[in-house]
C-alpha cells in the first residue's frame, strides 16, 4: 500500500472518484463532467453534492449487463432492480430505468417519486419492514409489480388490498438464510434477531399461505445479507441456503418456484486503500451464477429466473461533496495519542479542517464510522502532506466528515474541498440537524451541469414552526 505521508496528497484516484473526475491541466482545479469544481460551488452554493451522470448510466449499464450476462450463461435471465434508498430524485430514476434498471422502493415516498419520474409501476418493486395499510393498498393499485412481503401478518394485507383492486398481486417472500456479511467476511448461523424478513425454516409454511391466497402470485423468495460486502462467500452461501428449500417450496406450490431475488449490497471503495479489495461485480456476478447453476442441479430444481438490488454500487462512486474550509485548528497528539492509533502513521499534530456541513449531508461516519477520501478541489499545492481530520458545522463531537486521510498542509480557510463517494446513503440519510439546510444535488455532464435536487433554503426551515395563528388541521397542511 502507498505511503500517504509521501504520497501525492493532489491525486484523484480513479477507482475512488468518479471516472470523469481529473485536476484540470492549467488550473490544476478538480472538474468533474468537465466542469471545474468552483465554477459549481459559485453557481449552486456550498455544500453541494455533485452526482457524474456520465458516471452514473457507466455503471448502471457495466452492473445490469455483468448480471445479465451471467445469468444468460446458465441459461436463465435476470432483472437488476436498482436499490433507490442509496438516492433517488425524479432524474436518477429516469437514468436508471433508462439504462435497463428496474427500481425497489422501500416506502410510499419512495414510489411517489418514481411514479413522478414515469417509472413503469410494472417495474417497481416494493420493500419494508412496515408497510402501512395505505402504502399497500396504493402500491397495488398503481400496480407496482411485486411486493416483497417481509413477515406473515402482509400476506393478508396485501391479499385484501389485491381482492379490493380485482388484481393479481405479485409477490416475494423476504428471508433470513442466516448468512450475515460485513465487510470482509461472513457469519453463517441458524437464526437471526434482527427485523427484516423471516426465518427461512419458515419459509414453508409462510409459503403455503401465501400460496393460499386467489389475489397472489408467490414468485420467489428474496434475501439481502448485508450491505457493502467485500467478500463473495456470503452470497454464495446464502444463495445456496435459499435454493435448498426450493423443492420443498416446488411441491407445496405444484409447480417449480419461478424467481430468486438475491438482494444487494455489492461493496464499494470509499478510499485508495479500500480500492485494493473491493469487489468487481463482474466476479460476484459469475460466482453466483455459478453458484445458482449448481445448487439447482444438486436440489433437482429448473435454475429460477434471477434478481438483485444493488443501490451503493451503482451510484455511491458517482457522487462527490464539496464543502468550503470555515476554519483550521492543529492539535498536537500527545505521544500516548499518537501510539493509541497506528492509522495515524505516528503523526505528531492532526490538522482539524471544519467546513459548511457536516453530519447533516453525511451521517455515515457518525452512524457506521464510515471512511472517506477528500481532496483539496480548487487548486493543487506542493505543501508537505498533513494529517487532517474534516469536520462539520454541527454541535457533536462526532459530527465527522473524514475520519483521517492527509491533505498539502496548507489546506486554509476558502479552500473547496471534495469528499469522493458520498453518492449513495448521503443526501438520503440527510437531516436539518441545528437547522442545517439540505444542500442541493447537481448532476453534470460534458460541460453542462443541471440542478436535480433543490437545496432547502433557512426560510423553509424556519416555515416549518407552527405559528400561534395557525390551526392545525394535519400534518403538512395549516389553516
Ligand atoms: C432489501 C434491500 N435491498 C437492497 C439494498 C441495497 O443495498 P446496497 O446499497 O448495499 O447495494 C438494501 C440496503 O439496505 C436492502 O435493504
Amino acid at each position: 500500500m502507498t505511503d500517504p505521508r509521501t504520497a501525492d496528497a493532489n491525486a484523484i484516484d480513479a477507482r475512488v472518484f468518479p471516472s470523469t473526475a481529473r485536476r484540470g491541466s492549467q488550473c490544476g482545479q478538480l472538474k468533474l463532467g468537465d466542469l471545474r469544481a468552483t465554477e459549481l460551488t459559485e453557481q449552486f452554493g456550498s455544500p453541494l453534492y455533485v452526482v457524474d451522470e456520465d458516471a452514473a448510466r457507466a455503471r448502471a449499464r457495466e452492473i445490469r449487463e455483468a448480471l445479465q450476462a451471467e445469468a444468460a450463461r446458465i441459461g436463465t435471465a435476470a432483472t437488476v432492480y436498482y436499490a433507490s434508498k442509496a438516492f433517488l430524485c425524479v432524474e436518477v430514476a429516469r437514468w436508471m430505468v433508462d439504462e435497463g434498471l428496474a427500481i425497489d422502493v422501500a416506502s410510499g415516498g419512495e414510489l411517489a417519486v418514481a411514479l413522478a419520474a414515469g417509472v413503469d409501476p410494472a417495474v417497481i418493486g416494493f420493500h419494508g419492514n412496515n408497510k402501512s395499510v395505505a402504502e399497500i393498498e396504493r402500491a397495488v393499485s398503481v400496480g407496482v409489480g411485486t411486493i416483497i412481503i417481509d413477515s406473515e401478518i402482509e400476506t393478508g394485507r396485501i391479499a385484501a388490498a389485491a381482492r379490493a383492486a380485482g388484481r393479481r398481486q405479485r409477490v416475494r417472500l423476504r428471508v433470513n438464510s442466516g448468512v450475515h456479511a460485513s465487510t470482509h467476511d461472513f457469519l453463517a448461523t441458524s437464526h437471526e434477531d434482527q427485523k427484516f424478513g423471516q426465518p427461512l425454516s419458515e419459509a414453508p409454511r409462510l409459503v403455503a399461505a401465501i400460496l393460499a391466497e386467489d389475489s397472489l402470485e408467490f414468485v420467489g423468495l428474496h434475501c439481502h445479507i448485508g450491505s457493502q460486502i467485500f467478500a463473495t462467500d456470503g452470497f454464495r452461501e446464502s444463495a445456496r441456503r435459499l435454493l435448498g428449500v426450493y423443492p420443498a417450496l416446488a411441491e407445496l406450490a405444484g409447480a417449480p418456484i419461478p424467481e430468486l431475488n438475491l438482494g444487494g449490497g455489492f461493496g464499494i471503495a470509499y478510499t485508495s486503500a479500500q480500492a485494493e479489495e473491493a469487489p468487481d461485480v463482474a466476479v460476484i456476478a459469475r460466482e453466483l451464477a455459478d453458484i445458482v447453476a449448481e445448487t439447482s442441479a444438486e436440489v433437482g430444481v429448473p435454475i429460477p429466473k434471477l434478481a438483485f438490488e444493488p443501490g451503493r454500487s451503482v451510484i455511491g462512486q458517482s457522487g462527490i461533496t464539496l464543502y468550503t474550509v470555515g476554519t483550521t485548528k492543529s492539535v498536537r497528539l500527545a505521544g500516548s495519542d499518537a501510539a493509541a492509533d497506528p492509522a495515524d502513521l505516528g503523526a505528531s499534530e492532526r490538522l482539524y479542517v471544519s467546513v459548511d456541513g457536516g453530519m447533516s449531508d453525511n451521517a455515515r461516519p457518525a452512524l457506521y464510522g464510515a471512511d472517506y477520501q477528500v481532496r483539496i478541489a480548487n487548486r493543487v499545492s506542493e505543501a508537505a502532506p498533513a494529517l487532517v481530520r474534516v469536520v462539520g458545522k454541527h454541535c457533536e463531537s462526532g459530527d465527522i466528515v473524514v475520519q483521517r486521510d492527509f491533505l498539502p498542509g496548507d489546506v486554509q480557510p476558502g479552500d473547496t474541498l471534495a469528499v469522493a463517494a458520498t453518492g449513495a446513503y448521503c443526501w438520503s440519510l440527510a437531516s436539518n440537524y441545528n437547522y442545517v439546510p439540505r444542500p442541493a444535488v447537481v448532476a453534470v455532464r460534458s460541460g453542462e451541469a443541471r440542478l436535480i435536487v433543490r437545496g432547502q433554503t433557512e426560510d423553509e426551515l424556519v416555515a416549518q414552526s407552527v405559528t400561534g395563528d395557525e390551526t392545525t388541521l394535519q400534518n403538512g397542511a395549516t389553516k
